[in-house]
C-alpha cells in the first residue's frame, strides 16, 4: 500500500522552492525518497533550501532565476537535463501578490502580479512540456490559491492571476492527457509565510478575521498542504487529472 506514495528514483522541480510552502514540499518529497531540484529568485533562499536539504541527507541542487525568463528556463532545464536526466514531476510554487483597490494600481504594478503568477505558468510549462509528452509520462503540480475561486476587494491581480492559472492548467491537463501527463494544481488557504507575515504583523485584525474564516479556526501552515503535494507526485494520483484540491479547512465550501 505505502509503495503507491514511493517517490524513490524520481526528480522533481519545484518553481519557487525557496519560498515556505515551496521548502515544505521539498523537505516532504526528500523524505519520500525523491531527489529535489529546486530554483527562486531569492539566491539565499535557494542556498540555504538546498542546504538544509543536503543537512537532512536528501539530494537536492538548486538554480537561482525567475520564472517570466524564459533564457532562464532553458538553460536550467537543459542543465538538469546534463545532469539528472529526466524530470517526474513540476510544481510551481512561484507567486508573488498585491494587495490594493484597483483604481490606485498602475499598469505596472498589475502586470508584475499578471507576469509571475500567470505568465511564468506558461513559460515554465512550455519550457519543460515538451519533454514530458515526449516521454509519455510526468506529473505537473501548480499552487493556486482559495482566492482562484473566492474573490475579495483589493486582490483583482491576485485573483485575476490564480483563477487564470487555474483556467491554463486545466485546459493543459486535457491538451496533454493523451502523453499520459497529469495536470493538477493545489489551492492553499491564508497561511502565515514570507508572503503573508508582514501584512498580518501590519494588519493583526485581518489576521484574526481570517482566523475566523475557518471551520478550524485557524489559518493554513506550510505543512498542511504537503499530503496533498505527496498525492499528486506519486502514483497514487495516476488517475486524478485536471483537479484542484482546496485546502481550507473547507472555507470554500
Ligand atoms: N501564504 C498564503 O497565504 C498563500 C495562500 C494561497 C496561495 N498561496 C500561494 O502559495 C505559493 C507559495 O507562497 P508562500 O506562501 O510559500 O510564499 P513565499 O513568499 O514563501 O513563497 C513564494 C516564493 O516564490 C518566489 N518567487 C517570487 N517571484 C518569483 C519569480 N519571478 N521567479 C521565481 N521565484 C519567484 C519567492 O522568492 C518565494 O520564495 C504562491 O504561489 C502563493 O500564491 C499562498
Amino acid at each position: 500500500m505505502n509503495d503507491i506514495f514511493d517517490l524513490r528514483e524520481k526528480r522533481i522541480l519545484i518553481a519557487g522552492g525557496g519560498g515556505d510552502i515551496g521548502f515544505a514540499c521539498a523537505r516532504a518529497y526528500g523524505t519520500c525518497g525523491a531527489t529535489v531540484l529546486l530554483f527562486d529568485i531569492h539566491e539565499d533562499r535557494v542556498r540555504q533550501g538546498v542546504e538544509r536539504l543536503r543537512a537532512e541527507g536528501f539530494p537536492a541542487d538548486g538554480w537561482c532565476g525567475s520564472i517570466t525568463d524564459p533564457v532562464f528556463l532553458e538553460e536550467m532545464a537543459g542543465k538538469i537535463g546534463g545532469k539528472y536526466g529526466s524530470l517526474d514531476v513540476l510544481m510551481n510554487c512561484a507567486g508573488v501578490t498585491s494587495r490594493k483597490p484597483m483604481l490606485e494600481m498602475s499598469q505596472k504594478e498589475w502586470t508584475e502580479v499578471i507576469d509571475v503568477n500567470l505568465n511564468g505558468v506558461f513559460l515554465l510549462l512550455k519550457t519543460f512540456g515538451n519533454a514530458f509528452c515526449g516521454q509519455g509520462h510526468g506529473k505537473v503540480i501548480q499552487i493556486l490559491s482559495t482566492g482562484a475561486y473566492r474573490f475579495g476587494p483589493n486582490f483583482s491581480s491576485y485573483g485575476a492571476s490564480k483563477a487564470g492559472a487555474s483556467a491554463l492548467i486545466k485546459s493543459l491537463a486535457l491538451e496533454w492527457a493523451p502523453y499520459h501527463v497529469q495536470v493538477n494544481g493545489i489551492a492553499p488557504t491564508a497561511t502565515e509565510t514570507n508572503f503573508t507575515r508582514d501584512y498580518y504583523l501590519e494588519h493583526p485584525e485581518k489576521k484574526a478575521a481570517a482566523i475566523k474564516n475557518h471551520p478550524y479556526q485557524r489559518l493554513g501552515t506550510p505543512e498542511d498542504y504537503v499530503g496533498a503535494a505527496i498525492f499528486l507526485a506519486s502514483s497514487a494520483s495516476d488517475f486524478v487529472n485536471g483537479e484542484v484540491i482546496i485546502v481550507d479547512s473547507g472555507k470554500t465550501v
